[in-house]
């Protein structure tokens, strides 16, 4: 089979998040499988794109409403990343260095998804499925199906995942005059309650759709930030996938970040060099259990709630352990956890901002990883974690809930709870202390944990399969 994937991330070349470590690992995986797996993402000026060696592979002239302009198609020569990669370039547009949070990112977006239907439709042989993950890639699937320009495409099968429903791309009507003329009597497969939603528009014109988790599925059917009605319509093409994680990447014995490699057989020893490193770095007590958080600061993760969380830890609970963050986010959430630093007896510390190497360390020196998300359509940090043997302590909903059994049930090894609250945070580190203190139990989890199996191959199959069952037999 042949794929394309199209996405506004791909990790090591644009990462924000978990979209751009699936999609650097998904087409790699499916690759190995005996598929030809691509990828198309906007050229960005990242460090990737300069030490790379690239070709030219196609240049294409288009338009963006009354705009015209000159696309150009690169790819990557050495195969570095174990498929075939291919960035696009639009002046003006795509050459900056974040991947989002422009004013124009609507134009960005919808230039960059025009480019890559123009230039698949000047291929004499055609893709057997295009792959879209999330918004930035949402329209199209409509533009295959309904724009005249793009006639010839309408037999390829389109899959989109959603890795997360929060964002939509919602862009007003005065904007419709950029995606090519199509067959006004399907307007409403572009629009969602009075706005085009390129978000919505997929999951209408999609062959199939698949979100990262089974629960997170369950989930959009009462909370999608306004398209409950259209999932709930649309049940019957939609499909819960779990997302693995890159085992080759993410593997305590021979991760690329940390100095001080470790086994499920040494990871007592392993885990206390890296942890060292850390409170050393931080001034963070040693003997105390290490609760770390590492992600965006914001309120899908439930950020807002954790400086109050680790001031009722300390109050209620005792300084009995320390805190560490990684993130950047809401400047009131920034400011309100900087403003901890004040109340720190070498037991809390932040570091603002995006750092890969120390989000590595963090997940092998920790002894706890806190997840305490309002919304998390899969979530792979408490994969990560797992992985390196850091306990996680998650709320309990979409891929967290898929993910974790709370240790006080049957076979269970993380910390879970129900409500994203205060309270029920607090709790959870007065539960995670009392398991610091039981060593035996302790090291068994991480055993255990060490042990589970997030990899691709299992979640590989299922895109697979799926795919099969839209291609027509040749
Ligand atoms: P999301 O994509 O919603 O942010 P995920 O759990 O799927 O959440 O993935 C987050 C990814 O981004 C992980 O690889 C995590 O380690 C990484 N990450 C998040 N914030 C930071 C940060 N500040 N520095 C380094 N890595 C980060
Ligand atoms: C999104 C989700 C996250 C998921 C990631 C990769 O960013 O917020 O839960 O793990 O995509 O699918």
């Amino acid at each position: 089979m042949e794929i394309i994937h199209v996405s506004a991330e791909c990790y090591p070349v644009a990462k924000a998040g978990g979209l751009g470590d699936v999609v650097g690992a998904l087409p790699k995986y499916q690759t190995l499988a005996g598929h030809t797996a691509k990828v198309v993402m906007p050229m960005y000026r990242t460090k990737f794109l300069m030490e790379n060696e690239w070709e030219v592979v196609h240049k294409g002239y288009t338009n963006l409403g009354s705009w015209w302009f000159i696309y150009t198609v690169i790819k990557e020569k050495t195969n570095k990343l174990g498929f075939d990669l291919y960035l696009i370039d639009i002046n003006g547009l795509l050459d900056r260095e974040k991947i989002y949070g422009y004013d124009d990112d609507a134009e960005r977006f919808t230039a960059f998804q025009i480019c890559v239907v123009d230039w698949i439709a000047a291929w004499k042989h055609h893709p057997d499925l295009i792959h879209v993950h999330d918004y930035h890639a949402g329209l199209i699937p409509f533009m295959i199906r309904y724009c005249y320009r793009y006639q010839q495409l309408q037999r390829i099968p389109t899959v989109l995942t959603i890795h997360n429903a929060e964002y939509q791309g919602w862009m007003g009507w005065d904007k419709s005059h950029f995606i090519p003329e199509w067959d006004s009597w399907k307007t409403g497969m572009l629009e969602w309650k009075n706005t085009i939603n390129p978000l919505a528009s997929a999951v209408k014109c999609a062959w199939k759709v698949t979100t990262v988790s089974h629960s997170y599925l369950d989930e959009l059917r009462y909370a999608a930030n306004g398209l409950e009605a259209l999932f709930e319509y649309e049940k019957g093409k939609c499909v819960g996938i779990l997302n693995g994680i890159d085992t080759k990447v993410w593997d305590p014995e021979t991760d690329i970040y940390i100095d001080n490699h470790y086994s499920i057989h040494s990871n007592k020893e392993g885990k206390l060099k890296s942890k060292k490193i850390l409170c050393e770095r931080f001034d963070l007590e040693l003997e105390k259990p290490l609760i770390v958080f590492i992600g965006r600061l914001v309120g899908e993760k439930g950020a807002d709630l954790i400086p109050q969380a680790i001031g009722d830890s300390f109050y209620y609970i005792g300084r009995k352990m320390n805190f560490l963050i990684l993130g950047s986010g809401f400047p009131n959430v920034e400011y309100q956890l900087e403003g901890l630093r004040t109340l720190s007896k070498r037991d809390y510390s932040i570091y603002i901002g995006y750092n890969e190497s120390l989000s590595h360390l963090m997940y092998a020196g920790a002894d706890f990883i806190l997840m305490p998300s309002r919304v998390e359509p899969c979530g792979l940090n408490q994969m990560y974690a797992m992985r390196y043997g850091t306990v996680p302590i998650v709320r309990n909903t979409g891929g967290l809930r898929d993910t974790v059994i709370d240790y006080g049930d049957e076979g269970g090894y993380g910390i879970r709870f129900n409500n994203p609250v205060v309270g029920d945070i607090t709790q959870s580190v007065w539960r995670a202390v009392e398991l610091y203190g039981q060593e035996e139990r302790l090291d068994e989890i991480r055993t255990q944990i060490m042990q589970l199996d997030f990899s691709w191959e299992t979640s590989v199959q299922q895109y697979l399969d799926l795919y099969q069952s839209l291609i027509p037999v040749k």
